[in-house]
C-alpha cells in the first residue's frame, strides 16, 4: 500500500492547555488493558525539538513543503537538495534526546502483558527511551540504500555536522554499482514494508486499547490503524493539542502535549506509582462514550 496524504492540516502551537482531569473510565480501561498498541506520529518527538511535518520548513528548504521533498520525484529531480535535508534531520535527531512521552511509553510497556509500539516516525527516540520491537512504518533516517541496486549504505560513525540552515549535499555513491544512495525512508507514493504494515494492522485488530499520540492521521495507510482497532472492539485514546482526522475514531481525545499528558496518564492509572505529576492538570476533551 503506497504512502499517500489525504490533505494538509494547519497547526499552531505545541503545548495544549490542561484544564480537566482524565476521565475515570479511561483510567479504568488503562488499568484493565491486556493488549495495548501505541501508535505515534511526529508530535511525540516535537518536544524533543524535532519539527512535525506540518511545521513550516526553514533555511535552505523554506520554500518547500515536507511533502514536496519526501518523494522519489524530488530526489530524482534534485538529489543534493533532498539528501542535504535528510542529513540535516539525521543530525537533529542524533543531537536530541527522547522526551517524557517516549519514556512514559517505554515504562507503560513494562506493565502491560502485550504491548506494541507502531510509529510513523523515522527517528529512533522510542528505542533510545527503552522501547523494544518498535514497528517503523515509514523506515528510518539511520538507514540508506542504493537507488539502483538496493544495496544497503553504511553511514560513517558519528553525528553529521550540517550547518543550521542546511546545505545542498551530494549523496554518496553505491560501493557496488555506483548508483545514488537514497534515504531509507518511505516516501509519498511508495509502498510501506509489507511485513511491518501487516504486523501493525494485526496488533491494532487484536488490542483492547490503542493510544494514538501526536499524529495528524492524514497519511495513509497508517492513518487506518486507529479505525481498525475501534472496529475490532478496542477503545481508542488520542493525545494531541489539536483536533485531528482521527477524532471520530476516538473514545477519548486528550488535548495537550504528549510530554505532559502521558506521564500524567500513567500516574493517574497508578501505573507509575512514584511518578511526579508535572505541568498542571491534564486536558480531557472527552469524546463519545466507548463501546
Ligand atoms: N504532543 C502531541 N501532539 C503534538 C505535539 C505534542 N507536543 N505537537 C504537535 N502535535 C501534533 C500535531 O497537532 C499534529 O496533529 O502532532 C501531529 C503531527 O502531525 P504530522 O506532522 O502530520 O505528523 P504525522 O501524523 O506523523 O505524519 C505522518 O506524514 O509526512 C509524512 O511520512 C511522514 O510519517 C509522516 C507522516
Amino acid at each position: 500500500m503506497p504512502l499517500a496524504a489525504a490533505g494538509m492540516a494547519s497547526f499552531s502551537g505545541m503545548n495544549g492547555n490542561a484544564s480537566e482531569s482524565i476521565p475515570p473510565d479511561l483510567i479504568l480501561a488503562l488499568r484493565r488493558a491486556q493488549r495495548i498498541v501505541v501508535f505515534t506520529g511526529a508530535g511525540v518527538s516535537a518536544e524533543s525539538g524535532i519539527p512535525t511535518f506540518r511545521d513550516a520548513l526553514t533555511g535552505l528548504w523554506e520554500r518547500f513543503d515536507a511533502q514536496d521533498l519526501a518523494t522519489p520525484e524530488a530526489f530524482v529531480h534534485d538529489p543534493e537538495l533532498v539528501w542535504g535535508w535528510y542529513e540535516w534531520r539525521r543530525m537533529l535527531v542524533q543531537r536530541t534526546q527522547p522526551n517524557s512521552a517516549h519514556r512514559a511509553i517505554a515504562e507503560l510497556a513494562r506493565r502491560v502483558p502485550q504491548f506494541t509500539v507502531v510509529t510513523q516516525n523515522v527517528d529512533d527516540l522510542h528505542e533510545r527511551a527503552g522501547s523494544t520491537g518498535v514497528l517503523h512504518l515509514h523506515g528510518s533516517l539511520q538507514t540508506a540504500r542504493c537507488i539502483a541496486c538496493g544495496t544497503a549504505h553504511v553511514f560513517a560513525v558519528g553525528i553529521p555536522d550540517e550547518p543550521e540552515g542546511g546545505r545542498r549535499l551530494r549523496p554518496p555513491l553505491c560501493a557496488r554499482c555506483g548508483g545514488l544512495i537514497r534515504p531509507g525512508v518511505v516516501w509519498f507514493g511508495e509502498s510501506l514494508p509489507e511485513d511491518v504494515l501487516a504486523g501493525a494492522f494485526a496488533a491494532a485488530r487484536a488490542c483492547d486499547l490503542l493510544l494514538a499520540i501526536g499524529t495528524s492521521g492524514l497519511v495513509q495507510p497508517a492513518a487506518r490503524i486507529p479505525a481498525l482497532a475501534r472496529q475490532a472492539g478496542a477503545r481508542v485514546v488520542q493525545v494531541n493539542p489539536a483536533p485531528t482526522a482521527l477524532d471520530d475514531d476516538c473514545t477519548w481525545s486528550l488535548r495537550g502535549a504528549a510530554g505532559v499528558i502521558l506521564p500524567q496518564l500513567l500516574a493517574s492509572a497508578s501505573m507509575l506509582p512514584n511518578a511526579p505529576v508535572r505541568g498542571g492538570q491534564c486536558a480531557a476533551d472527552q469524546g463519545r462514550a466507548g463501546p
